[in-house]
């Protein structure tokens, strides 16, 4: 390792940029990176024709403060190519007082494609629950795959503002301890796939906020966290909406939760045709909940987000809490058309056995199942 590295990085055929180190595996000063890959973003942005792609190579470390790069570019598609791995400082001085919440940030960039193999380490222990690790804001036509997310200070991915979002193939790690590591957060997004993917983390793998829809979440293997989440939703009497959300062939290992939806007492909007096939559950807690009570305790309003259509349908698997179907809805209109169809688990505890707890959930529930959903209202 050496303290006082180079770094350039040269063109090679038209478009293709890639960065290149003197004399050393580790680049130490983040100043020094920061500047080359602004650089190296500059061309990559205004590149036009070819297949515009930023190599960042294979055996180096890169020590990064943080950044955003801004479009919009030039070309209709960009690429970048992440081999080598991306490393947050280990101390706080390179956070700036206005760049406190972000660490990597692509913004208003279309067609964008980061892939390649390698890591974005952020360094967590060090400022958990303090800024997000890569950051996507209005960025349409985006594809991340194939990359390793490590130890993020607050969420691993989020997606904010996009729409056509294809992310897989990814692996996303960080200590069960660690607060509000979500793996994947979105927001106010549409139409995107999450597939063939690990998660594990301290907090949701996934979370699906306020104005998304048409996601799909497929093959991901998910725990520790706290399971797949949508909301919560409708904070501080807000008014959220949420539709069209597919969870198929996942499975939940050691999660504190499953399938869960919950929302804030006092909220409006909605959160509805949301549906979850085709799930394995390993000695996971909550694995089936729905919970409209989430405090808030200045909300009097009697009012709830409408959740309706969800349906569970083949859920499979193990539970740590005997309770392993929960709807927990509102006392206004309740949850309304929940369907639940051959959810078949057992307990984790030997000898426990499960049930379900409804309150205000309208719905069906095929017979004869573990556990039994006799509680919703019809
Ligand atoms: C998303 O999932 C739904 C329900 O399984 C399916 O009908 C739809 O075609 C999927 N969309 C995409 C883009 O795969």
């Amino acid at each position: 390792m050496c303290v006082f590295c180079l770094i350039h990085y040269r063109r090679v055929f038209s478009t293709v940029y890639f960065f290149y180190i003197h004399a050393c595996t580790y680049v130490t000063s983040f100043v020094i990176t920061v500047k080359a890959f602004l650089r190296a973003w500059d061309d990559l942005c205004g590149a036009t024709g070819g297949r515009p792609t930023l190599v960042i190579p294979h055996g180096k470390e890169f020590l990064l403060s943080p950044l955003s790069f801004k479009g919009p570019c030039k070309s209709k598609n960009l690429w970048i190519q992440l081999q080598g791995t991306l490393v947050a400082p280990g101390s706080m001085n390179a956070w700036d007082d206005n760049n406190k919440e972000k660490w990597i940030q692509f913004m208003q960039v279309n067609g964008l494609t980061i892939y390649g193999g390698g890591q974005i380490d952020g360094q967590g222990k060090i400022w958990w629950d303090y800024c997000q690790a890569l950051s996507f804001h209005s960025c349409n036509n985006l594809r991340v795959s194939g990359l390793q997310h490590v130890n993020s200070q607050k969420n691993h991915i989020s997606i904010n503002g996009c729409n056509d979002v294809d992310i897989s193939h990814l692996k996303i790690t960080a200590p069960e301890e660690s607060p509000n590591t979500d793996g994947i957060d979105i927001s106010a997004s549409n139409h995107l796939q999450i597939h063939d993917s690990f998660i594990g983390t301290g907090d949701d793998c996934v979370a699906i906020n306020g104005f998304s829809s048409y996601i799909n979440i497929s093959r991901v293997l998910c725990g520790p966290g706290h399971g797949i989440s949508i909301g919560s939703l409708g904070k501080g009497g807000a008014y959220e909406t949420v539709e069209e959300v597919h969870v198929e062939d996942c499975t939940f290992k050691g999660t504190m939760n499953g399938a869960r939806i919950k929302t804030w007492k006092g909220g409006r909007g909605y959160a509805r045709k949301i549906s979850f096939e085709r799930i394995r559950m390993i000695n996971a807690g909550n694995p089936i909940i729905i919970d409209q009570t989430y405090v808030n305790r200045m909300a009097a309003a009697s009012r709830d987000v409408e959740i309706s259509d969800v349906s569970y349908k083949g859920v499979i698997g193990s539970s740590t809490d005997a309770r392993a179907v929960y709807f927990n809805c509102g006392d206004g209109a309740g949850c309304r058309n929940i369907v639940v169809e051959d959810v078949e688990m057992t307990s984790a505890v030997a000898g426990k056995q499960l049930f379900a707890v409804c309150n205000n959930a309208h719905g069906t529930s095929s017979a004869d199942r573990s556990p039994r959903v006799p509680c919703l209202l019809p």
